[in-house]
């Protein structure tokens, strides 16, 4: 089959033949249509954490996917050939014509959503629910400030914590206002002209922080005793934490099908929608890379832009067509 690889830490990457994968008794064979980048894509290759996120090189990048069940492994019930699915992966990566994964992590495709558009989704939504419900512990009537919140996974932060009846504040650049607004942000702070500690009037229950830098040791001033700083880009003060009376905890995404089934009947029923940035064919997975470091300029060696720059303006993932 073709895969798109890495071969050596900070190398580029090759499009070319390599073996198509078995599979073991828990685990499906998916025939891929799509796949998506993240950040942590980038972030592996780079090698720069190679201690906490290590990868067996050569090395077939891709978190997410959608496709199609070619062969299911003997123990598998849950599923069966030519059943349209998305998920997670579980070892191997998904920038490839066929990817083997455990059946645990995938589930059925939404059928209003194309393959595209499902692959877009396992790693934000679920990275946001878990974000804001199972470590921030948001409930109805509350507040929660989401930093990043016009982000791939903010915009699913946005959406799922104003189902649930929260008040929604995001910080993002003040022309993702209006976006913002549609998808159930109450108000939206722009990062560029105004510090959120300043401007904020009221104290928030739940921080979910999207964003590195010292973004989030000044979410500690706007929160509640009690309330919880969520972050999914580095590790939380304790002693802050302590300090102020809250909980800290930097999420990790632990992947499930069964909440991805969960948030795919959401998708269904029209109650969140996905947004797709921009497709790339697989073989130009080097560009969609350049693309989404654009996103997070400072984080992945791209310089940031000056103000009044010119910048990455689509919302949504960026997504790889396989087949
Ligand atoms: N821990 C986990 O399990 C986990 C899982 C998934 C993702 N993540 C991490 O979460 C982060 C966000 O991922 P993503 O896919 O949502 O990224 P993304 O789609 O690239 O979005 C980044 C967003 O952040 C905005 N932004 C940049 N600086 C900001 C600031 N100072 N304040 C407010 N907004 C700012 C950008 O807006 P402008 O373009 O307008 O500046 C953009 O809308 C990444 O670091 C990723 O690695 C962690």
């Amino acid at each position: 089959m073709k895969a798109v690889r890495l071969l050596e830490y900070g190398g580029q990457l090759v499009f070319n033949d390599v073996p198509t994968p078995t599979i073991a008794r828990d685990e499906v064979l998916v025939k891929i249509r799509s796949t998506a980048v993240n950040h942590l894509d980038l972030v592996e290759a780079s090698g720069t954490a190679r201690q906490i996120l290590p990868i067996d090189l050569p090395w077939i990048p891709g978190h997410e996917f959608s496709g199609v069940v070619e062969q299911i492994g003997s123990d598998v019930a849950a599923c069966a050939p030519g059943e349209a699915v998305f998920g997670t992966t579980s070892g191997m990566g998904a920038y490839a014509e066929y990817l083997a994964v455990k059946a645990a992590a995938i589930a059925r495709k939404p059928s209003n959503l194309s393959f595209e558009e499902a692959a877009s989704v396992p790693v934000a939504a679920q990275t946001a629910w878990q974000g804001i419900f199972t470590h921030g512990h948001l409930e109805k009537g509350q507040t929660i400030l989401i930093h990043g919140g016009a982000g791939a996974v903010g915009a699913y932060a946005v959406q799922l914590a104003s189902h649930a009846g929260a008040t929604v504040i995001a910080t993002a650049s003040g022309d993702d206002e209006a976006y913002l607004n549609s998808i159930g942000a109450s108000r939206v702070i722009d990062y560029r002209e105004a510090q959120f500690e300043k401007v904020l009037r009221e104290k928030v229950d739940v921080v979910f922080n999207l964003i590195r830098g010292d973004t989030q040791k000044r979410s500690f001033l706007v929160l509640k005793e009690g309330g919880y700083l969520v972050s999914a880009t580095q590790p939380v003060s304790q002693e802050e934490s302590a300090m102020h009376r809250v909980s800290g905890v930097m999420m990790r995404l632990a992947p499930s099908g069964g909440l991805l089934g969960r948030i795919g009947r959401l998708l269904e029923e029209g109650t969140i929608r996905p947004d797709v940035a921009t497709v790339y064919p697989l073989q130009e997975a080097a560009e969609a890379w350049q693309d989404i470091a654009a996103n997070l300029p400072g984080v992945h060696g791209v310089s940031p832009t000056g103000p009044g720059a010119p910048r990455h303006k689509k919302h949504g993932k960026i997504v790889l067509r396989v087949s």
